[in-house]
């Protein structure tokens, strides 16, 4: 029998028309947060542990309970390892589900753990150390995405492809460079998550209810012991902050918006027309109608998933928004925004792992993609600005009447007779058919930070010092 059908009771006569259950059992329901808070039971012991070895150490409990209460906390911990937490909507939360089994193993003495502190301190505090290893295994993660994008880079330092700007051929790049832009990207992100983790490693354990305590406790001792830098400031703001949450999924929305772009290029290069790359049979699905089909629907996933994280976050600033100090129960809804996100954002970063590791790059269309679109084009203007000392703007007259012609003829540039080129202008002279070849066009672009095989090589020994991969 679900919970639910557990509690039925004669519904209220006056406005519970619509309801089967009794308003006692509404509220029970509506109260109860054990079934996703569970998740926050190692987090739980631990600060537990940590708050009665504070006690002991004080004097507030004498050595002996201290003592019972941790080994008695350490047995609830094995049995949920073994068994799972147990979900009484009665016991509403995690905080009350572990206390009430402590007493059934050690009995009485297993209530003066909750001496000097109350669920508001301590689920800020294990949400705090949960939020905490989400942003360390999310760095893991974007290290993984980043050795990845950098292996795939080092290959691809000198392949050709064309570079888009409105998403029409723009000037050739190198697919080490366009690569290497999403390991740019995940290094902010990488860095947004270690300022969260910085910003967020103090510990509200100890503000009690919301004004602190009477007890003689020593916060200092139960922040070290946690692996926070220190306790926090005002028991007030220590019971209501959120904002070590929504610096996770602010960081984690802008960290899916990456990804999503990423997956969004997967998607148009797989696609028949583009054929830049075929993705792979691990990370597709066929379809169950058409034979020919392989579709990307990992990639799409993840483009998805990113809507979905920009949700979470919006859901927990809609919740904090405008809650008077101190705790108020609305704050109970923090968590699900938070775990949906640190799911969703963990499988896309895993899937685009695996995407950029074992995607085949087809060059050889990327090249001939390169070669269409007139790609070439600013390095023909670049080149009678150089050769022919001639303004820009004019160069830029020239060359479109160029690739008019070109177009006109179905050809590439760099195939339009010299005679042609020099009916345009005659300053042109056999020279400029070396500039107008994309080898040369991505080999010029070496100023800092650009697409030229040299730079590309530079920023990915850099990278990859960076991540230990040498
Ligand atoms: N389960 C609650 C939460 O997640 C913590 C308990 C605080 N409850 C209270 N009535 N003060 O926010």
């Amino acid at each position: 029998m679900s919970e639910r059908e557990n509690s039925k009771s004669v519904s209220n006569t006056m406005w519970g028309g619509r309801f089967s259950d009794g308003p006692s059992a509404i509220m029970r329901e509506i109260n109860a947060s054990i079934p996703f808070d569970k998740a926050l039971w190692r987090q739980d012991i631990a600060a537990s542990k940590a708050h009665v070895a504070m006690l002991g150490v004080q004097g507030i409990v004498s050595a002996e309970d201290a003592r019972a209460i941790s080994t008695g906390l350490d047995q609830v911990a094995a049995e949920y390892e073994a068994n799972g937490v147990p979900e009484n909507w009665d016991l509403e939360d995690i905080h009350m589900t572990t206390e009430s089994r402590l007493a059934e193993l050690i009995g009485p003495v297993a209530g003066r753990l909750h001496t000097a502190r109350s669920r508001n301190d301590q689920v800020a505090t294990d949400f705090r150390l949960w939020v905490r290893d989400a942003c360390d295994q999310v760095d893991a993660g974007l290290a993984m995405l980043q050795k990845a994008l950098v292996t795939r880079a080092g290959e691809h330092v000198d392949s050709i492809m064309p570079g888009f700007t409105h998403l029409q051929t723009a000037q050739p790049v190198t697919l080490g460079h366009h690569l290497m832009a999403y390991y740019e990207m995940a290094a902010r992100d990488r860095s947004r998550f270690a300022a969260a983790r910085a910003r967020m490693n103090l510990c509200p354990l100890g503000a009690a209810a919301l004004a602190g305590t009477g007890f003689p406790i020593d916060r200092d001792m139960t922040a070290k012991a946690l692996g926070f830098d220190g306790p926090t400031a005002n028991s007030l703001d220590s019971v209501s902050d959120r904002d070590f949450a929504l610096d996770y999924l602010m960081a984690a929305a802008q960290c899916s918006l990456h990804l999503s772009r990423l997956a969004e290029e997967f998607i148009i290069w797989a696609s028949q027309p583009f054929g830049f790359v075929a993705l792979p049979d691990s990370l597709s699905t066929g379809s169950s109608i058409m034979p020919q089909k392989k579709n990307p629907d990992a990639a799409e996933l993840v483009r998805g998933h990113s809507g979905r994280i920009a949700g979470c976050l919006t859901a927990l600033m809609m919740t904090m928004k405008g809650l008077p100090l101190a705790y108020s129960k609305d704050m109970q809804d923090d968590k699900p925004p938070v775990f949906e996100a640190a799911g969703l954002l963990a499988l896309s970063i895993a899937a685009m792992t695996g995407m950029v590791a074992e995607t085949t790059f087809r060059t050889e269309r990327m090249r001939a993609a390169a070669e269409l679109g007139y790609a070439t084009a600013t390095d023909l203007a670049d080149w009678l600005v150089r050769e022919a000392n001639i303004p820009f703007r004019e160069a830029h007259h020239i060359t479109g009447s160029a690739v008019k012609l070109a177009e006109s003829r179905g050809v590439a540039l760099d195939q339009l007779p010299l005679a042609d080129l020099q009916a345009i202008d005659q300053r042109i002279d056999d020279r400029v058919f070396a500039a107008l070849s994309v080898e040369t066009s991505v080999a010029a672009r070496a100023s800092h930070g650009g697409t030229a095989p040299s730079e590309v090589l530079k920023r990915v020994a850099q990278a990859r010092a960076a991540l230990g991969m040498e």
